[in-house]
């Protein structure tokens, strides 16, 4: 039998996406393994909440590095060394480098809390609300070398409401959130996700 998909998360918070993609990977609902938490942000709680599951957590220093390029390689030899098969940005604050979309091409994910096209970049939330759009959401992609651009893997509608905040709209995308970015990391371990130009194709079990 193949080995489970090793994944890494990345974090520059509180990491309650982390949270339920570690949940959903120990009750056995994702054949894949939190293989290590890795964080910009010294005091992220994500960074705590990976140590309560023993998974390795680790903080990277962007600032002791001379250039983007010297701190992504760092990254990349980290994976290299756990053996990652899946980057996973949640709530990630940095944007990754081309040399790091390079090394994983077609195998990095992100979250993002609007539908994208629509609103990217890190105030969606609030960027979405001062619009005024009835609906908002949420979208998981795969990462390319572009702000929030590359193909879209899943996308839930999520309802704004009146005298919403952006706390109370952020609450409710959360909880769409944890339920399809497990979702999509399940297909990626099954093998089901095929990228082809900027269409995801989600395959049948044993279509491959
Ligand atoms: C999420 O809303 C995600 O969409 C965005 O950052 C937030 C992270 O939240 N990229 P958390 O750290 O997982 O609680």
């Amino acid at each position: 039998m193949s080995r489970k998909t090793r994944l890494v998360i990345l974090v520059s918070g509180s990491g309650t996406n982390l949270q339920a993609i570690i949940d959903a990977c120990e009750s056995g609902e994702v054949p894949a393994d939190v293989t290590i938490v890795i964080s910009n942000v010294s005091d992220a709680y994500a960074l705590e909440r990976a140590r309560k599951h023993n998974i390795k957590a680790v903080f990277v220093n962007k600032s002791g590095f001379k250039s983007r390029t010297d701190y992504d390689r760092e990254l990349i030899s980290i994976l290299r060394e756990n053996e990652i098969d899946l980057v996973i940005l949640a709530g990630y604050m940095l944007l990754v480098g081309p040399e790091f979309v390079r090394a994983f091409e077609g195998k990095i994910m992100n979250i993002h809390p609007a539908l994208l096209p629509s609103f990217p970049g890190t105030h969606s939330v609030k960027d979405a609300l001062d619009y005024g759009v009835k609906v908002s959401g949420v979208t998981v992609h795969f990462v390319d070398e572009g702000l929030d651009t590359g193909p879209i893997i899943f996308q839930e509608a999520v309802p704004v409401v009146e005298n919403d905040t952006v706390e109370t709209l952020h609450n409710r995308i959360h909880q769409a959130e944890y339920r399809i970015y497990p979702e999509a990391i399940k297909l990626f371990a099954e093998r089901r996700l095929k990228i082809e130009g900027r269409r995801v194709k989600i395959l049948e079990k044993g279509e491959l």
